[in-house]
């Protein structure tokens, strides 16, 4: 009884951290085209390639709002640079954000003709790729719902899942230990 109320109450400490962990992470916000922004002149193709973009991230275009605006489109608007059929209007005062949500293809523009001239942007959105593989097999039954309950997908840097296996792995040896 006892025994396993320990084991229940380490589990449910690691739960706590680990939602702490991952809460707390921030989303990684991408500067489109970096110093130069979102202008004329800049190769959003070779920008895109250089950087992954994952499910949860932030996209901020800096942009002149007098000349241009941001619109997000679907592929054949992107194509033909077509800025009357969009699907979201990113403008707002020239320092706009963008949550990119899913896993599937982004495709933005500005209109007034400087898409013919290259302010287009097209990438691709991955799903983040998960940590589970670190768990424990005598522990994953009890925490799978907890971490995919948690917004495991906004973790972006590597030492929060050094320390998100650490900790499931020293909470594994515990529970072991306590068990034997
Ligand atoms: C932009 O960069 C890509 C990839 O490096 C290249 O293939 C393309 O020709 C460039 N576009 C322009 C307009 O320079
Ligand atoms: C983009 O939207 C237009 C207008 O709604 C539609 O005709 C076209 O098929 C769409 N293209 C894609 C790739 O979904
Ligand atoms: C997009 O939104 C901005 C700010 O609300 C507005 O000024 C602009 O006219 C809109 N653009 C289009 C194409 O609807």
């Amino acid at each position: 009884m006892m025994r396993i109320r320990m084991v229940t109450v380490t589990v449910t400490v690691v739960v706590v951290v680990v939602g702490v962990l991952t809460t707390s992470a921030t989303a990684k916000l991408h500067k489109v085209g970096g110093g130069q922004g979102w202008n004329q002149n800049v190769n959003y193709t070779q920008w895109s390639a250089n950087q992954d973009f994952y499910v949860g991230e932030w996209l901020i275009f800096n942009f002149d709002k007098r000349y241009y605006n941001v619109l997000e489109v679907n592929k054949t608007s992107f194509d033909s640079c077509n800025d009357q059929v969009f699907m979201t209007n990113v403008t707002r005062g020239g320092r706009d954000v963008f949550e990119l949500k899913e896993e599937r293809p982004y495709y933005f523009l500005s209109s007034g003709g400087y898409c013919y001239h290259g302010l287009k942007l097209a990438l691709v959105v991955q799903e983040h790729p998960l940590p589970a593989p670190v768990l424990a097999p005598a522990l994953a039954p009890a925490l799978a719902p907890a971490l995919n309950a948690s917004p495991i997908n906004s973790l972006t840097s590597c030492p929060q899942i050094s320390i998100l296996s650490l900790i499931v792995v020293s909470v594994a040896l515990m529970t072991n230990s306590i068990q034997l």
